[in-house]
């Protein structure tokens, strides 16, 4: 084993963190973490780890899942094709593997949603295969004990830090080597003050010997986020029901109830601004919304009668997947606008 192997285990050995799917090795519980864990932090992925395995206990339960009760189980955790591709998912196991798990890294690459960050993690965590999980805090991490300078946002570095973790990791306990690098990524190793100080692996650290810690990992700048202007319609019936709308079936939050939206350019978004009762902004992963919500006084009933749209009590979103910018707007709405 190397020695950074054996240090980094031992911190491990005492200062893991404490965390629902490692009280077990089941590997369907470890997907389900690894898929919720992508983009999303380990305090907020929690309770809904807890609550999605209470709702769906094993594959089969997922693979018959209707998609409402997919999308309320998934429902704020965002980035919702992650939760259709694990039903997805779940189905090729069922019927491709039995209903169990595949338990080699090849095997995992072959379902949906499950990249080679995911394959790996599953692979050595629940069996034992020595693989390296290469993640963002891999990437730093890496890219800092050994001072490699690879850009790591070209897909032509990833060979490179495979390389790299192959070597460092331990073949008797890879699972818990793979989530020592995460917890050391997100605990010390962190990207703008690492703890270099009280850090395990310092004395095999080649940054932290020539202090060039903050240098790591290199990437070039990204390309700037799309700018996207939206006008939401707060309608609302005499029963104090709103009008929502069914997103399309492509795209960003896709099938997902909204207030009915429409994209303007930025000159009629400013244009409107005085007449908005709310303001919301929304990151996405390649878009930045900028939504004004505007009371619609004009707007015909009729319209509420398509397939797409329906008058819904604030009570009834439960039986509907909302996304949660669609609740950053209701937050907005003046509570004298409810009659
Ligand atoms: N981030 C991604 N996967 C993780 C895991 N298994 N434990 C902690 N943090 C993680």
């Amino acid at each position: 084993m190397s020695q950074f192997s054996q240090l980094l285990l031992n911190w491990y050995q005492i200062n893991q963190r404490s965390l629902p799917w490692r009280n077990d090795k089941n590997p369907y519980y470890i997907w389900i973490s690894e898929i919720m864990l992508q983009q999303t932090q380990v305090v907020t992925v929690i309770p809904y780890f807890l609550n999605f395995i209470e709702t769906f206990p094993t594959i089969a339960d997922l693979a018959q899942s209707n998609e409402n009760k997919l999308m309320k189980a998934w429902e704020g955790l965002g980035y919702y094709s992650r939760s259709r591709n694990l039903r997805v998912a779940a189905n090729q196991i069922v019927t491709e593997f039995d209903g169990e798990m595949p338990a080699t890294r090849n095997e995992l690459l072959a379902l949906k949603g499950i990249g080679p960050y995911t394959a790996s993690a599953i692979a050595s965590i629940a069996f034992n295969e020595v693989t390296p999980a290469i993640d963002g805090n891999a990437f730093r991490v890496f890219s800092r004990v050994m001072t490699e300078a690879s850009d790591i946002g070209e897909a032509k570095s990833r060979p490179i830090f495979e390389n790299i973790g192959n070597q460092l990791i331990s073949e008797s306990n890879p699972g818990d080597f793979n989530q020592a690098i995460m917890d050391l990524g997100s605990q010390i190793c962190t990207p703008k003050a690492p703890e270099c100080e009280i850090c395990p692996v310092n004395s095999v650290c080649l940054a932290f010997k020539s202090k060039t810690q903050l240098n790591f990992p290199k990437k070039a700048k990204k390309i700037k986020k799309k700018d996207i202007y939206l006008i939401a319609d707060l309608v609302m019936n005499d029963e104090n029901q709103l009008l929502f709308e069914q997103r399309a079936d492509v795209g960003v939050l896709k099938n997902m109830w909204l207030f009915p939206m429409r994209e303007v350019d930025k000159a009629e978004y400013l244009a409107i601004e005085k007449l908005a009762v709310g303001q919301v902004k929304h990151i996405f992963t390649h878009l930045n919304w900028h939504i004004l919500l505007v009371p619609e006084l004009s707007f015909r009933i009729a319209e509420a009668n398509e397939q797409t749209r329906k008058w819904l009590s604030l009570k009834a979103l439960n039986d509907y997947p909302i996304p949660t910018v669609q609740y950053k707007l209701i937050n907005k709405i003046p509570k004298s606008f409810f009659k």
